[in-house]
């Protein structure tokens, strides 16, 4: 039985007799064309290094990464068109030639995130020899389904230089997740988990998300206590008060930036800006269902830890606080509406990544200076600070 791409899932087995002829095939074939070599040669720093992968991205697509993006899933579905592609030499082949005109240039000839532009990215491009991928209908640690694969080839992942590809045929899409799920022993291995439970949404019926975003609110900061890593959006006593609400021990002491993220780092000692809401654009988008997911599997390769299974919680009396996987949802719609808080780029005073809190246990680790731009309006003109290019050395990595 020949395998097939898309949903339903590409049979593990099949997929893997081809992955190691498209790795021999990838080896084989030596030099595509480098589509950003130039990023290299104009020697810019890994501090502008976002701005510079959208340019890259840009000029790769020859044309515009356009602002706001469609949620997943993005594009042509092929659960609805009934598009399914069989996993055949033909289409490696294809999937080998579209990475190397558009892919190579960050993620790497190997796929190991270390093309010419990765010096000057952060985040970095993912390694698909490792094969962390973020962002996954599984739980965090294991390897994503197709689809999520599809999905963010197609939707790309706002506020990293990783662009959109939705201008690409779809099949081109199907033919990359085929190709680099070449590049890693991983895939042959695996033996697929189930996705994670995408429970009824209670709210579905409410015109008015108020009564979710309550919930959610209580939730983030009583239970969960998300603000470990994110900030609190809520007073300490606040706090306190949710958590004696879901009769947990109320916090004595809180950290000194409650109200600004804390920085992590990834499973690859990359350091990770762990999201503020209000402020910062999120990498698979803010539509509510995608929100489930990200919040409900987590995040691989990052601290964000999976909630699906530790959300269900019973008080010990009867009429205590209890939640459930439902809570998950008010959670998504909670942060969903913080998104909304947030001012649209150069529309308003906004500091990107400013200042950040940095608790990051190892190394005595830099702030880039993209982590300091301050893009803002006055009057009408839009002043960037920032971007000074003194501490050179200081910045090489
Ligand atoms: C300009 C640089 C750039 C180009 C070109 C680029 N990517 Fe990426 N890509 C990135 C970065 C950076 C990330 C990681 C973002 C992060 O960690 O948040 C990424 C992440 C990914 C991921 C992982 C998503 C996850 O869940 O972890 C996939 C899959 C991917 N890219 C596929 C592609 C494909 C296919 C192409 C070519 C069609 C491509 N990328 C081209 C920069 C790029
Ligand atoms: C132990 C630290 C930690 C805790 C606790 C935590 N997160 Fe995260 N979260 C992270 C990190 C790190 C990232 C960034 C991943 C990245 O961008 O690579 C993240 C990212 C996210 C994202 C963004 C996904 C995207 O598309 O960019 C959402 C949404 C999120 N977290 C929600 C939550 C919620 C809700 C809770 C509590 C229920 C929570 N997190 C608890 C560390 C944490």
């Amino acid at each position: 039985m020949p395998s097939m791409l898309g949903p339903p899932q590409a049979s593990g087995r099949f997929l893997a007799a081809w992955t190691v002829v498209g790795r021999s095939v990838a080896r084989l074939v030596g030099n595509f064309s480098d589509g950003v070599a130039t990023m290299k040669a104009c020697g810019l720093k890994r501090r502008v290094g976002c701005a510079l992968g959208w340019v890259a991205g840009f000029v790769l697509l020859g044309g515009c990464v356009p602002q706001d993006r469609a949620p997943v899933p993005g594009g042509a579905n092929p659960a609805e068109t009934g598009f399914q592609i069989p996993v055949d030499q033909t289409l490696l082949t294809e999937g080998r030639h579209t990475y190397a005109i558009y892919c190579k240039g960050c993620h790497g000839e190997n796929g190991d995130g270390k093309g010419p532009a990765e010096r000057v990215l952060h985040p970095k491009p993912r390694n698909f020899v490792t094969a962390d991928f973020k962002f996954n209908s599984r739980r965090s640690g294991q390897l994503p389904t197709d689809q999520d694969l599809f999905d963010t080839i197609t939707r790309g992942l706002t506020g990293s230089s990783m662009p959109s590809w939705k201008l690409l045929p779809e099949r081109q899409r199907w033919a990359l997740v085929a190709y680099i799920k070449t590049f890693s022993p991983k895939w042959e291995e695996f033996d697929p988990a189930p996705t994670v439970p995408v429970v009824e949404d209670p709210y579905a019926v409410d015109e008015d998300k108020s009564r979710a975003i309550a919930r959610g609110e209580a939730v983030f900061h009583g239970l969960a206590q998300c603000w470990t890593c994110h900030p609190a959006f809520v007073s300490p006593e606040k706090i306190q008060a949710y958590q004696e609400m879901m009769e947990i021990p109320p916090t004595q002491e809180f950290r000194e930036d409650l109200h600004r993220a804390v920085a992590r780092l990834s499973s690859e000692d990359q350091v990770v800006f762990v999201p503020d809401f209000r402020r910062d654009r999120l990498r698979a988008g803010n539509d509510v269902r995608v929100l489930y997911r990200s919040i409900a599997a987590g995040v691989t390769g990052t601290a964000m830890p999976t909630w699906v299974d530790s959300i269900q919680m019973k008080s010990e009396q009867s009429d205590g606080y209890v939640t459930t996987r439902g809570d998950l949802w008010a959670i998504a719609y909670y942060v969903h509406s913080l998104t909304m808080q947030r001012p649209r780029l150069l529309s308003e005073p906004v500091v990107v990544r400013a200042n950040r809190a940095l608790d990051v246990s190892q190394g005595d680790w830099q702030p880039l200076i993209g982590a300091e731009l301050r893009a803002m309006r006055s009057g009408s003109d839009v002043e960037q600070e920032g971007w000074d290019d003194e501490d050179d050395e200081d910045d090489q990595g």
